[in-house]
């Protein structure tokens, strides 16, 4: 069985455990290690964040967990263990992506919400006609139960009149009630895990900070596992129990919400929290962001990815040694500064 270790012994148990994660796009171009080594645990009923800047490996992470990772992307090492230590472990990276139980987990144990609703919705049929199939998808009822299902899912996510907008198309809703949409369709599988890549980055700020306030409230009332990808530190501070940010493919740094916005121990995580506009900021003060980009992960720097752009390199070392990863379970930071002794 997989081992845990928890950070203490009220943590909760551990719903989905990721290890040594590690998946490859092959093309005629050469090799892309999108994920090289990522492990973290998501416990349950609380909301780990997932931070990062675009091109870190977050929406590959999560399309992994669900094995949907797009051509030519492949997993070439590690495990997703779903109730790890318990009878009914199991390792998603073992299954294949076509069976019966991989399909019974997407959607009726893990349901996914993407940033864009109209990913999991389609224009040709009606909000209700979509939802009352997903929910047979996973619920052997009549079409009128399903239906009834439907109704109460538009209710719990806050739509106004769900009995008559569940004839409504997609595109006759606003951006927001989409969205509302959309995770009615993650949840119509009642699923204990919820992974929302992005939720609210295509809204208008009021609409996020309504779309972030429903997810917590559905997370804590249907005592979801959440985990919630973003790049945006202030969604994280908000919403996150734990946090793991993501650095170009690897997990640099694991920490519970206050102890990294209290003492960030990694100089990425530093940079990130420089990065968020602060509400004591002056209002034309500059934005500070992090100097160069993140490279493609085709031409990884050599050493810790992310030395060329450190402002805190403790010297060769950073260059020519990939630091150890965090170990899995805990809190801590993959960084020669914080191995370095004061
Ligand atoms: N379909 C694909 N084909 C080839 N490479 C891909 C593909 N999808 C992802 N990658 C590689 O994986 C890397 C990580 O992509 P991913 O979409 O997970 O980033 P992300 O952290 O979700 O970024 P964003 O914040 O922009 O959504 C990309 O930089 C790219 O090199
Ligand atoms: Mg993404």
């Amino acid at each position: 069985m997989l081992q845990t270790p928890m950070a203490d012994h009220a943590a909760p148990a551990v719903a989905l455990a990721v290890r040594d994660l590690a998946v490859q796009f092959r093309s005629e171009q050469g090799v892309v290690r999108a994920l090289d080594g990522v492990s973290f645990d998501l416990h349950a009923g609380r909301t780990l964040g997932i931070v990062g800047e675009s091109g870190c490996g977050k929406s590959v992470t999560a399309r992994s967990i669900l094995r949907l990772i797009d051509h030519p992307g492949i997993i070439t090492g590690g495990r997703m263990v779903l109730d790890p230590s318990t009878p009914r472990e199991i390792d998603l990276a073992s299954l294949d992506p076509e069976s019966r139980q991989m399909r019974e987990v997407r959607g009726g144990r893990i349901g996914l919400i993407f940033q864009e609703p109209m990913t999991a919705l389609s224009v040709h049929y009606t909000v209700g006609n979509q939802l009352i199939e997903a929910v047979r998808q996973h619920h052997s009822v009549s079409v009128a139960e399903a239906r009834n299902r439907a109704t109460e899912l538009l209710r719990d996510v806050g739509i106004p009149r769900p009995e008559t907008r569940i004839d409504a198309y997609p595109f006759e809703l606003s951006g927001g009630l989409r969205q509302r949409v959309g995770i009615a369709m993650a949840l119509a599988g009642d699923p204990d895990i919820v992974i929302a890549d992005e939720p609210t980055t295509a809204l208008d700020v009021t609409t996020q900070a309504q779309i972030l306030s429903l997810l917590r409230g559905l997370q804590e009332a249907k005592n979801i596992s959440l985990m919630l990808i973003t790049h945006d530190m202030g969604v994280i501070a908000e919403m996150a129990d734990e946090v793991t940010v993501m650095y170009l493919g690897r997990v640099v740094e694991v920490a519970p919400v206050r102890q990294l916005f209290a003492a960030p121990r990694h100089p990425y995580t530093r940079a990130l929290l420089h990065a968020v506009p602060s509400i004591l900021a002056r209002p034309r003060q500059r934005l500070s962001t992090i100097g160069g980009a993140v490279p493609h992960p085709g031409s990884r720097p050599f050493g810790c990815s992310f030395h060329p752009r450190c402002a805190e390199r403790v010297g060769a070392v950073c260059m020519e040694r990939i630091p150890d990863p965090v170990p899995p379970g805990q809190a801590g930071a993959s960084c020669f500064r914080t191995e370095v002794p004061a």
